[in-house]
């Protein structure tokens, strides 16, 4: 891999992303079994495992050994500054609470972003051996096979994914949008991992996403995928994705769902 300071390539920051991702993913799955809880962080549901650790130490020791002026943002060892204008953003094992239930829908997400947009991403999620791949106006790919989101559905008939946080308030607003939500789509998927809910968008495993309160690193990388798959990945007011709200889906079904969940408002920081 280059250490250079030229402009970067996004296929070069794509090919390193799905090496560190394959890496820590290997690295993840074989620590899997029998995995406990290490330490609890924003509330006593958000745990971390050492895996979460192992797997985010190894991704930026790769990334640096690589390329040594890169900025990292991580969800479990935070932001690490940089030189070159690249900043990394990680999420070194996505649907935690999966991961220590043994459960198979957990990803391990890298993205680079260049003067603040991401360009290039990996997500890899090995459970199910597939790894997505993405580079902004290049097109998606899962397992080196291009990417096209099935058309959008009418919102009733909307396979609908979502999240929740780790806060109690912040849940029950949830819920709240949730009892509106529910009785006007097809149903509801709470999988347990944005990574895996917004690739899912882009092979048609479901119609939509959106979910309040998540960090960058959720949505950074399987985010670039779903929109180079052709789905819209947005946030509150036709703004870009954000910690506020993150929305997914066809455009058509994008807009449904946008005029549905806008009334419902933001939900309570926790
Ligand atoms: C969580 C998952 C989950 C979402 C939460 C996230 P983590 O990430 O993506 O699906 O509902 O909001 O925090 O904690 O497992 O990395
Ligand atoms: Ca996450």
């Amino acid at each position: 891999m280059s250490t250079s300071h030229h402009p970067p390539d996004p296929e070069e920051l794509r090919a390193l992303a799905v090496h560190v991702a394959a890496e820590a993913g290997e690295l993840a799955a074989e620590g899997q079994r029998g995995v406990t809880v290490l330490d609890t962080k924003s509330s006593p549901t958000d745990v971390v495992t050492k895996m979460d650790r192992a797997a985010e130490e190894l991704i930026r020791t790769r990334l640096l050994q690589a390329r040594p002026d890169d900025a990292i943002l991580g969800e479990e060892g935070g932001g690490e500054s940089g030189t070159s204008g690249v900043r990394w953003i990680v999420d070194p094992i996505d649907g935690t609470v999966n991961y220590l239930y043994g459960s198979p829908d957990w990803a391990v997400a890298v993205a680079a972003e260049v003067d603040g947009r991401v360009v290039a991403a990996a997500v890899n999620v090995p459970s199910r051996g597939e790894m997505f791949e993405a580079v902004l106006g290049g097109g998606a790919r899962l397992d080196g096979v291009v990417l096209r989101a099935p058309d959008a559905v009418p919102l009733d008939r909307a396979l609908v994914a979502t999240g929740f946080g780790y806060f109690p308030e912040r849940r029950a607003q949830q819920a709240r949008v949730l009892l509106e939500v529910l009785p006007r789509v097809r149903d509801i998927r709470r999988r347990g991992s944005a990574a895996v809910d917004l690739t899912g968008l882009a092979t048609g495993r479901c119609d939509a996403y959106y979910e309040r309160g998540l960090h960058p690193w959720d949505w950074a990388a399987p985010g670039l995928v779903a929109s180079e798959a052709g789905v819209r990945v947005g946030g509150a007011g036709g703004g870009p994705p954000s910690g506020d709200l993150v929305i997914a889906a066809r455009p058509e079904l994008y807009e449904a769902l946008d005029r549905l969940l806008a009334p419902l408002g933001a939900d309570t920081d926790g």
